[in-house]
């Protein structure tokens, strides 16, 4: 009596439970589990490397299937034709048995190698083609370096120097030609970190003092999300990166203006007039993450990241000069660089053109002048642990770390970093 009702009271709560998630299910539209294509989904793949590692992911599924539907079919049979009917079956000898049989056995044996075989071909074709790029299109490589540090990634474009300064380094946003298969150095400063471009190609480690490498390709021009993989510290899961694929004229037209330095926006002219659409399709967490777009998204990702190119309909050049100043007298200048400016700090991010990007903080924020002002005043709330936070004062009042900024420090410098297109 006591016991079938207990059994009950479970069964109860998880019918409930179920009829209050069916809406869910079958509704829900943030509930994309079965249709997987998520921003970092490994399984609906925008590149060569990826589709491979897709296919090979596929075959180790299906054989694996296969071996489960027989095995369960074999115990199923087993479980319903030998058991017990009467009580003298179950002290009955058991049945004839397999083992010795050279028949079953071998057969056994070969059976299994067969299916290794059939995982092991792909598996192998597929390290050799995902190790390195192909012969025939090493010619046509465009090298990048990768470079790691607790929490963000250096990007640095060997194939461009800048005379007196060095090769073109951005930040958290690697741009890169499509169809071209792009050969990345990794590297990191500190600890170990893992580069990984889900759409693009599995994740390769960012080892200290080692030189690792990866390649992928980008089949179209497209905006993808990327994620440090291996755990390294505080600010880990917030260690993101974006890679931005263009088509050649577009790609060689923002290495142009990359390689410019940074803008100076003078007292009497006035910006162009280019209105950016709204950020109104991204969707926000609690972080003001760029998480999702939404499905009724009229901007795609990479043409918000088109407009991110242009300067902003109205600016103030008093308040960006303001910013500029204060740029320097904050000790921003200390970790950063402006080129052509003032900074020429290489412990942050390189932020000659940050306005162009569509992310801060690695990825994390979306680059409005709201996250804008958000980071720089409570920059530890973002991304615990990181070096801004250290470099920073405790404010003795709230107990928050900041560069001493009051709110109209935030607004100028807000102004001149949005300037930096
Ligand atoms: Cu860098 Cu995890």
């Amino acid at each position: 009596m006591y016991i079938p009702s207990l059994l009950r009271t479970p069964g109860r709560l998880g019918a409930r439970a179920l009829a209050w998630a069916s809406p869910l299910l079958l509704t829900g539209c943030d509930f994309n589990f079965w249709r997987m294509n998520g921003h970092q989904s490994t399984l609906e793949v925008a590149g060569p490397v990826a589709r491979k590692q897709a296919e090979l992911f596929y075959v180790t599924c299906w054989v694996t299937l296969v071996i489960f539907i027989l095995v369960a079919s074999v115990l199923a049979y087993a479980i319903v034709k030998f058991r017990a009917k009467t009580e003298a079956d179950e002290h009955a000898e058991p049945p004839p048995q397999g083992h010795g049989n050279p028949l079953v056995e071998i057969s056994l044996i070969a059976g299994s190698i067969f299916a290794l075989v059939i995982i092991a071909i792909p598996t192998l074709k597929a390290v050799w083609f995902t190790y390195d790029v192909p012969e025939a299109e090493k010619a046509n490589t465009y090298e990048v370096t990768a470079t790691a540090a607790q929490w963000w990634f250096k990007f640095e474009y060997p194939g461009e120097q800048i005379a007196g300064v060095g090769p073109l380094a951005t930040a958290n946003e690697l741009v890169i030609p499509a169809r071209r298969p792009i050969r990345i150095q990794l590297r990191t400063i500190d600890v170990i970190h893992s580069f990984w471009v889900p759409k693009l190609a599995g994740k390769v480690d960012m080892i200290p003092n080692r030189g690792n490498f990866i390649w992928l390709e980008a089949d179209e021009p497209g905006y993808f999300w990327g994620q440090c993989a291996e755990y390294c510290g505080d600010s880990h899961a917030v260690m993101r990166f974006r890679v931005v694929a263009l088509g050649a004229k577009e790609f060689a037209d923002w290495l142009a203006a990359q390689k410019a330095p940074a803008r100076t926006v003078a007292a009497d002219a006035a910006a162009a007039p280019v209105a950016r659409p709204q950020f109104a399709s991204f969707t926000r967490n609690q972080y003001g993450f760029s998480d999702k777009w939404a499905e009724a998204a009229t901007v795609t990702p990479l043409d918000n990241w088109r407009q991110q190119q242009f300067p902003a309909k109205v600016e103030d050049p008093a308040l960006i000069a303001r910013g500029r100043k204060l740029f320097q007298e904050k000790t921003c200048v200390g970790c950063h660089t402006v080129r052509g400016q003032e900074g020429v700090g290489i412990t942050g991010p390189n932020l000659t053109h940050v306005a162009a990007r569509t992310t801060i903080a690695a990825g994390v924020l979306e680059n409005t002048p709201d996250q804008l002002a958000r980071w720089l005043r409570h920059p530890n709330e973002v991304k615990p642990g990181n070096k801004m936070y250290y470099g920073g004062f405790i404010d003795p009042k709230s107990g928050k770390p900041n560069f001493t900024l009051t709110e109209d420090d935030i607004t100028a410098l807000v102004a001149y970093l949005s300037s930096l297109k």
